[in-house]
C-alpha cells in the first residue's frame, strides 16, 4: 500500500504548498514515486513538466476521494496532500486518512501559536520548523523562541527547513529547466527524512557539490510513470505499479 503524507495547519503561509512540492522532488531525486496533491480551492494546479513528481487535482471533495483511493491502491508511491490554511474540518479529515502529518510553522509568536493548538488538536501529527532563519543571530533567537515556547514538544519538533529564495521555483507554474543545487540538496533531506520516519528503506542521499555542479539538470529526463487519473492532459499514458 502507498504512504499518505499530508501537510497542514491552521495558520496560512506557513510553507505547506513549499514543503509539499520539496518533499515530492526531494523523493523523484531519490528515484521514489510521488504525487503532489492539490486541495486548497484558491490554487491553481502546476504543470506537472519537468517535475519528478506527478500532481493531482483534488480541490472537491469528492476529487479528494478518488485521488486518495487510487494512492492507496499504488503499492510503492508516496502521496503528499498538500492543506490550506484556516480550514479546522480539512485538516481534521487529512490527518485521519493520513500515515505522517507535518505541521509547517515559521518563526513567529503567531505561528507558534497556532502549531501548538495544532499539536494538541493531532497528537500524532509533526511540527516541522518552516523558512527558518539562515542568519546567526536570528537562527539564534528561533531557536531560543522553540526552547522557551515550544519545550513541552520538543520531542515532536523536525530539523528545520532553512530560507531557500530558490523554493519559489518549485511553485511556479512552470518550473525552469534546471534547478540550483542547494534547492535539490534541500528536497533531498527533506524526503530522506521522510522516508525514515516512515520506516521506507533507502540509501542516504548524496549531498551535491554546489562548486562541482551548479545546477540541477532535470530537463529531458522521464518523469516518473504516471497513475491513472492523475496524470492531466498531455502527460504519460498510466500504468500501474
Ligand atoms: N523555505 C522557504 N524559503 C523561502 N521562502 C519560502 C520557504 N517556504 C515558503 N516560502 C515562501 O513563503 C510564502 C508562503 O509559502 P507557501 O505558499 O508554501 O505557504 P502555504 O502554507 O502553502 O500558504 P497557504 O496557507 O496560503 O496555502 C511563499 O511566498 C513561499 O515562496
Ligand atoms: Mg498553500
Amino acid at each position: 500500500m502507498a504512504e499518505i503524507v499530508c501537510i497542514i495547519g491552521n495558520k496560512g503561509g506557513t510553507g505547506k504548498t513549499t514543503l509539499s512540492h520539496m518533499l515530492c522532488q526531494g523523493m523523484g531525486l531519490l528515484g521514489q514515486r510521488s504525487i503532489c496533491v492539490l486541495t486548497d480551492t484558491h490554487r491553481e494546479p502546476l504543470d506537472p513538466e519537468g517535475r519528478r513528481y506527478l500532481v493531482a487535482d483534488a480541490r472537491t471533495r469528492e476529487a479528494l476521494g478518488k485521488v486518495v483511493d487510487k494512492i492507496r491502491s499504488l503499492s510503492g508511491w508516496l502521496g503528499v496532500i498538500d492543506g490550506g490554511g484556516n480550514r479546522t474540518e480539512m485538516d481534521r479529515k487529512l490527518y485521519g486518512l493520513a500515515n505522517l502529518v507535518l505541521l509547517p510553522f515559521r518563526d513567529s509568536h503567531e505561528d507558534i501559536r497556532t502549531v501548538i493548538q495544532d499539536l494538541e488538536a493531532f497528537p500524532r501529527a509533526w511540527a516541522i520548523p518552516s523558512q527558518w532563519p539562515t542568519n546567526p543571530w536570528q537562527q539564534e533567537a528561533a531557536q531560543k523562541a522553540i526552547r522557551e515556547r515550544l519545550g513541552k514538544y520538543a520531542d515532536r519538533i523536525l530539523p528545520p527547513i532553512y530560507t531557500l529564495s530558490a523554493s519559489k521555483l518549485l511553485l511556479q507554474a512552470q518550473i525552469p529547466d534546471k534547478l540550483p543545487t542547494p534547492l535539490g540538496n534541500a528536497c533531498r533531506a527533506l524526503a530522506y527524512q521522510v522516508l525514515d520516519m516512515l520506516e521506507v528503506a533507502c540509501e542516504a542521499p548524496p549531498v551535491e557539490e554546489i562548486e562541482e555542479a551548479a545546477e540541477i539538470e532535470i530537463k529531458g529526463e522521464a518523469p516518473p510513470t504516471a497513475a491513472e487519473g492523475f496524470a492531466p492532459a498531455g502527460a504519460p499514458s498510466p500504468t500501474r505499479h
